[in-house]
């Protein structure tokens, strides 16, 4: 074999071997083979399973779901479900599954309520200035698309999943969050909640 046919044989097996580089150290590849774990309650491609209270996955950003699966292992954040399931997997299964699901694209949904959906839009855009809740776009991003790494996408989610998060927020069952959610969702009413997750299911 020449020389240039060497190199050029070695470089192609790098690149068969190691794949598309990702953000965050991630293999797309490798993650959709491990993500056959996951399809039975987030669906085939992460837009979710039968339960309405199973988030979908599809478009979230990668570190986000690689810290919620590091999260849900220390247990810094609670679910009976997930607790078992990230308990099998390793920092770079993590990083994999992230970087496949930030990979797929979210069908978006659609709120069931015109009405709440308008109040839901009021707070999202502009916070409640009585209250002191801030606007959810200036850390979420105008079409809840998420700023990464810190703050995931919120728009297209389950309106089931994004209620029971808020609530476990406001009342600090989940506070894996640095204090942030905690603190916005305390002052929130389960009206205001309930109007803001219906309005973040149509957004896109
Ligand atoms: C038996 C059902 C089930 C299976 C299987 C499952 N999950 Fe989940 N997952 C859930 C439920 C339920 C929640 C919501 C937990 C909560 O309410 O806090 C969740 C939440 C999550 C979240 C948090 C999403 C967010 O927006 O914060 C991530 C990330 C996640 N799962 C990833 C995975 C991955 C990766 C797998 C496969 C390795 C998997 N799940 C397998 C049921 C499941
Ligand atoms: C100051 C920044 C900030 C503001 C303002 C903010 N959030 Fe968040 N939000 C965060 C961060 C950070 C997280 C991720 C927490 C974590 O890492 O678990 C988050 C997570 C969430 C989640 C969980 C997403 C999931 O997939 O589980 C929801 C739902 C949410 N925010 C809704 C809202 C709503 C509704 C508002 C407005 C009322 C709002 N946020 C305002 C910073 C913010």
């Amino acid at each position: 074999m020449s020389k240039f046919l060497k190199v050029l044989s070695i470089g192609l097996w790098l690149v068969a071997f190691i794949g598309p580089a990702q953000a965050g150290g991630g293999n797309v590849a490798a993650g959709k083979a491990k993500a056959a774990a996951c399809q039975g309650c987030h669906g085939v491609d992460g837009n979710g399973g039968a339960d309405p209270s199973w988030p979908k996955l599809a478009g979230q950003d990668a570190d986000y779901i690689a810290k919620q699966l590091a999260d849900f292992k220390s247990g810094a954040r609670k679910d009976p479900i997930m607790g078992g399931i990230a308990a099998a997997l390793t920092r770079q299964d993590m990083k994999d599954l992230g970087a496949y699901y930030a990979s797929r694209k979210i069908k978006p949904g659609a709120a069931r309520s015109k009405k709440l959906a308008e109040l839901g839009e009021k707070i999202y855009r502009g916070g409640n200035a009585k209250t002191g809740v801030s606007a959810c776009m200036s850390c979420h991003g105008p079409s809840g698309h998420g700023i990464p790494p810190r703050f995931p996408r919120v728009s297209g989610q389950r309106v089931a999943y994004t209620v029971k998060q808020m609530m476990a927020f406001k009342s600090g069952k989940r506070a894996n969050d640095g204090g942030t959610m905690t603190r916005i969702a305390f002052r929130m009413s389960e009206a205001e909640i309930r109007a803001v997750a219906e309005y973040m299911a149509g957004l896109h």
